[in-house]
């Protein structure tokens, strides 16, 4: 596939654009949204130009409106794109003027009216709903309850692999390790294993409206059911904390309840596995970075922040909440923005060597897990589950590499990579 390189070869027409929009910052955004694939070892490299200094500010997208997108918090008539650092990190970080109400709200395509809580609801609101769970996910807790299972999953995992000389890194590892975890976090059966990942998949990839309203009946219908049984029997995992939990004083609401559990449950399953493919092609493709990390261990901790930096696997919207204007751009109540994290990510304003991989960058304030009031409530859980299978990884698995004759094409951004055979020599 060939990649636009340059403003001209996005520019669209686009006549039915709100009025306010300056028609020469209309253009076709879709490629840098994570649906097309490519075979590069830095596969977010097509988008590195769109945060250049000659790049309008403001870019305006042309609506392909799909149920997904509507759900995602797009709009029906377009989107402002942001590229710049700078700009990103206000979008995120100014809640007076950026609102993340509907944000990941694909339940409203059942009529479902509970929020996704804490994603969709906006300061000061949010912040109750933060410090409730915050503690539940803190890097304390972690270390205290999760992370001997978390290495007790990896060496189980690495155990059936080793001698066998090969592994598919994605759909075998990725995909598995941290759903178990989660679901241990949560209390949710082992039983559901198969179940959550596919409608996982037909919710966030399935592209189908009628998959993905299949998928949300049978995950808000067990979700629902299961709450009501933690009701009756409490433990102690997550889902039962939140169940029992109070609010200034107050039990929650049952759509506070499906609220928090729908959204982890959302935002827990996918994104770690997305991580882990990506970083395993991009160490098998570049083996300079696995001998770096096998030579210097504590270089792990930064090399986790690399991957996760030049790995955005999401790029995050918000809404404009009142008329202002911006980089000479009148900008209206409700309009949509879209963040364009593979660009901003790599901005050399921001970032020297941008798309240079290295372990030792400091400062790497990085929007893939996004900054500001909704930065990930899992970040620290899934921060640790990388940096445990670095660690656990590296002590028994030689050099490895792609199995010859694989196909490495990879989509940048959650959908990733489905299948990633990696093989190495066994003694
Ligand atoms: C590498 C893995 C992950 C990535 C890249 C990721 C990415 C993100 C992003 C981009 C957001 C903000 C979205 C927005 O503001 O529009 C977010 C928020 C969130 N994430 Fe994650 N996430 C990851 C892992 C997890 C895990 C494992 C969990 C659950 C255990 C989780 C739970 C959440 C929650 C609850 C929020 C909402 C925070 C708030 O609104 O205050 N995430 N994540």
């Amino acid at each position: 596939m060939e990649f636009p390189r340059k403003l001209d070869d996005i520019r669209v027409d686009y006549p039915d654009a709100p009025p306010h929009v300056p028609r020469d910052r209309i253009v076709d955004i879709s490629f840098a949204m994570g649906g097309v694939p490519n075979d590069l070892v830095d596969p977010y490299a097509p988008f590195e130009w769109l945060n250049g200094a000659d790049i309008p500010r403001l870019l305006f997208n042309k609506p392909s409106m799909s149920a997904l997108g509507a759900a995602a918090g797009g709009s029906m008539s377009g989107n402002w794109v942001v590229t710049h650092y700078e700009d990103i990190d206000r979008v995120y970080c100014d809640n007076d003027h950026f609102s993340n109400k509907g944000t990941a709200e694909f339940q409203r395509l059942i009529g479902e009216t509970f929020p996704s809580i804490p994603l969709a609801i906006d300061p000061p609101e949010h912040t109750k709903y933060r410090m409730f769970l915050v503690p539940f996910l803190s890097p304390a807790r972690i270390t205290r309850d999760l992370e001997p299972r978390i290495r007790e999953v990896v060496d189980e995992m690495i155990d059936a692999i080793a001698d066998k000389g090969e592994v598919d890194m994605a759909w075998d590892f990725a995909r598995v390790f941290p759903v178990r975890i989660f679901m241990g976090l949560m209390g949710f059966p082992k039983e559901m294993f198969d179940d959550f990942l596919e409608w996982e998949w037909n919710i966030l990839h399935s592209g189908s409206l009628e998959k993905m309203q299949w998928a949300l009946r049978n995950v808000l219908q067990f979700l629902r059911g299961f709450i009501a049984e933690k009701e009756k029997n409490p433990d102690e995992h997550l889902t039962s904390s939140i169940v029992h939990g109070k609010i200034n004083g107050q039990p929650l609401t049952d759509d506070e309840k499906i609220g928090m559990v729908w959204f982890l449950w959302l935002g827990g399953l996918d994104t770690v596995a997305a991580t882990i493919s990506q970083m395993y092609r991009r160490m098998a493709l570049q083996p300079e970075i696995q001998t770096m990390i096998r030579e210097h261990p504590e270089l792990i901790n930064g090399a986790v922040e690399e991957f996760l930096r030049t790995q955005p696997i999401l790029s995050s919207g918000r809404r404009a909440t009142k008329d202002f204007e911006w980089h000479g751009v009148q900008i209206k109540a409700g309009d949509s923005f879209s963040c364009l994290n593979p660009a901003g990510n790599f901005d050399p304003t921001r970032f020297k060597n941008p798309r240079e991989f290295d372990p030792t960058r400091k400062g790497n304030r990085h929007f893939t897990l996004v900054a500001g009031v909704h930065s990930c409530l899992g970040g620290h859980l899934a921060r640790r589950e990388l940096r445990v299978l670095l660690e656990q990884w590296f002590k028994r698995i030689p050099e490895f590499r792609v199995k010859p004759g694989a196909d490495t094409s990879v989509f940048p951004g959650l959908l990733s990579i489905r299948n990633l055979p990696l093989v190495w020599d066994v003694k």
